[in-house]
């Protein structure tokens, strides 16, 4: 077998074997195949796709380029959730924990800021002292004293996805269904987990811009996890306005808190308990505890201290906060019309909450909290957001991205998408 041979293959749009796929993942792998080889190959499957063999034929060799994580020690049942990632969508913080206190165990890896939208990993780094990095026994401890962890993926899960991930990312590969779905789907499944509640996002903040591409991922992914034994569901939920009212590491862990204190914005509550029942019904545990009430009566909240604690951070420490400030206001009086995803995500991402080169730090305080949302009234002058930042050198390139990122007329535009699209 040679790489020459596979990359024509799908460049000719024809269909890969299981031997080419098997040969091709395994000899990226251990570097046989070379970077340009696989990029090259990555651009045919983008251009000319694959069929739903060639996909699970994918993931299952990316899953076999490394470990698979164990948790059947575990008293009970593991269930888990994936974002495909927005603005503002801080839902995991609260969800892992109200998860574990209705009953389920939530063996979460995450990932980092990628672009204009926000990583789990960079908010919960904002809790002094809050480590990323464990063991496989490390997790293990953790999931059995809190019920819940969430951690970065360690170097054995899915090595052929970390590779050509970074490739993707810097040869313009990104963007296809079939990639993306593999790259998801090996890791969830090498990371163990029983059930799996996908929410694909959908609009100008998302990967997936409308609803159609957002149903055939949807869809691909819930295939690729059944065939696999792990129980699947996915929902497609709106990503063209921002998710609460806060983007930005420290901002969002705060707003996190007050959800698990019985409190916060409406669509980040309704999101995050919908999440929770689907996640428990897909692991074959609805009729336990009822997350509304895990949120009323604090146990949410415990859980989210002890995982917390359990991973080195201090619940009860101060979040850092950025030194400057700047108001923007309401051009006219009327309702706010519209307050997009992607324009607001990239402001936050140059006011310092992202980064600008992978090595680069985040600033954990930077970021956007927002006094309205699509549909509220608004009076000419009155605050619609605050920007934060450490430099204010940062704020005129967050104020260009904002140009026409949002509008003040009578009503809220038409097209606005609903919360949750479809299950
Ligand atoms: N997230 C992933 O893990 N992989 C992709 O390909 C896209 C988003």
């Amino acid at each position: 077998m040679d790489a020459i041979d596979v990359i024509v293959t799908k460049r000719d749009g024809r269909e890969l074997s299981a031997e080419q796929i098997d040969w091709v993942v395994d000899a990226y792998t251990r570097g046989v195949v070379a970077d340009e080889q696989m990029s090259a190959l990555a651009m045919a499957i983008l251009l000319n796709g694959m069929n739903r063999r060639e996909i699970a034929g994918w993931t299952q060799a990316m899953i076999r380029s490394g470990t698979r994580m164990d948790w059947s020690s575990l008293p009970g049942r593991t269930t888990d959730k994936h974002s495909t990632g927005g603005v503002g969508d801080k839902i995991t913080l609260p969800l892992a924990p109200l998860v574990a206190a209705c009953g389920g165990y939530v063996p979460q890896l995450s990932g980092r800021g990628l672009g204009h939208t926000g990583g789990t990993l960079d908010k919960l780094e904002s809790i002094p002292g809050w480590r990323a990095y464990l063991s496989p026994e490390g997790m293990l401890g953790v999931l059995g004293e809190a019920g819940a962890v969430i951690c970065a993926a360690g170097d054995g899960l899915a090595p052929a996805d970390k590779k050509l991930y970074a490739l993707r990312d810097v040869t313009g590969t990104v963007e296809s269904i079939p990639l993306i779905a593999s790259s998801i789907m090996s890791k969830k499944i090498a990371e163990g987990t029983g059930a799996l509640v996908l929410d694909v996002k959908v609009g100008s903040g998302a990967f997936m811009k409308t609803v159609e591409q957002a149903r055939e991922l949807a869809a691909t992914m819930v295939e690729l996890g059944a065939d696999a034994g792990v129980s699947t569901v996915a929902l497609l939920t709106a990503m063209d306005r921002p998710l609460g009212l806060t983007v930005g590491n420290a901002l969002e862990v705060t707003e996190s808190v007050e959800v698990l204190a019985g409190g916060g914005p409406a669509d980040v509550v309704e999101l995050t308990v919908l999440m929770a029942h689907e996640m428990l019904r897909a692991a074959g545990l609805s009729g336990g505890k009822d997350p509304e009430r895990a949120l009323k009566d604090g146990s949410a909240m415990d859980a989210w201290r002890r995982m917390i604690v359990a991973q080195g951070g201090d619940p009860d420490a101060p979040l850092p906060r950025a030194a400057e400030t700047l108001e923007v206001t309401a051009p006219a009086s009327g309702v706010l019309s519209r307050l997009d995803a992607y324009g607001v995500g990239l402001a936050a991402w140059r006011l310092g909450a992202g980064r600008e080169r992978k090595e680069d730090p985040v600033s954990f305080g930077a970021g956007i909290t927002l006094h309205a949302k699509p549909g509220d009234p608004v009076r000419e002058g009155q605050p619609l957001m605050t920007l934060h930042a450490d430099d204010a050198g940062r704020f005129e390139r967050a104020l260009a991205a904002l140009e026409g990122a949002y509008a003040v007329g009578e009503t809220a535009d038409a097209d606005l998408l609903p919360l949750v699209i479809d299950r």
